[in-house]
């Protein structure tokens, strides 16, 4: 199984902080941001991870991680996003990386507790499809939303104003080599990008699509200043 971390886009949310560095490289309390969903993928086993990055201070990513030495790492492997597609087509730079291998994706502002070994065990084991994590969380209109049904999800909603539940969609994700075939088919959304939301509903259509609840907290730490905020919270408490 291969690891992508998803790092680029313009942090235009956490603005002026991020008008001379990419919103990854800012302090969560005590480390930069991206050092949390790295160390996650690293602690349940992937030992092959690309991070994808973009803008003008892509280069810093090197500088910080240099060659993953620090993290138990090989090397790491880099590759640059040129312009603002989404998440959708920053996956699909991995490709070629990925090597009709299966994949555990995870944004570069999301911050987790619990260790996902068990789940990528779990996925590795999955014949075919796709995986995803949801919590519950009090403003589920901040992310995309699963509708649960008898142990399935049924569908996503990206940013609903009436959500269906309270299950937010986490931003780590599993999926199979099918992932970059229906990434090929995606149209960009009303916010002019490739939605992961899409990608995920595909699956769910194909009925490939399983998840598993997140036990710890969760952060989406650079959504808001508020979210980053309480990001340095809960990894300082
Ligand atoms: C993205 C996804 C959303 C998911 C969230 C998790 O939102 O589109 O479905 O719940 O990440 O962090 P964005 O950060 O692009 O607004």
């Amino acid at each position: 199984m291969k690891g992508v971390i998803l790092a680029g886009g313009l942090g235009t949310r956490l603005m002026p902080c991020t008008k001379v560095t990419n919103k990854h490289l800012l302090p969560v309390y005590d480390k930069p941001m991206i050092y949390y969903p790295l160390k996650t993928l690293v602690s349940a086993g992937i030992e092959d991870i690309m991070i994808v990055t973009g803008g003008n201070n892509a280069g810093d990513f090197l500088i910080l991680l240099s060659n993953g030495r620090e993290f138990g790492l090989k090397d790491i492997s880099y590759t640059y996003q040129e312009g603002e597609g989404g998440i959708a087509d920053a996956l699909r730079l991995a490709e070629n990386f990925a090597d009709n291998d299966k994949v555990v994706v995870m944004l570069g502002d999301n911050i987790i507790e619990d260790d996902i070994s068990d789940a990528v065990m779990e996925f590795e084991k999955q014949d075919a499809g796709a995986r995803i994590f949801l919590k519950e969380v009090s403003d589920p209109e901040r992310f995309g939303v699963a509708e649960v049904k008898e142990g399935k999800v049924i569908n996503i909603e990206e940013k609903p104003k009436k959500p269906k539940s309270n299950y937010a969609v986490v931003g780590l994700y599993m999926y199979d080599s099918d992932v970059f075939e229906i990434i090929g088919t995606l149209k960009p959304s009303d916010r002019g990008e490739l939605e992961i939301t899409d990608v995920n509903n595909e699956y769910i259509r194909r009925s490939t699509m399983k998840y598993s609840i997140l036990e710890g907290w969760w952060a989406d730490a650079a959504t808001s200043f508020e979210s980053l905020f309480r990001a340095c919270q809960l990894v300082r408490k």
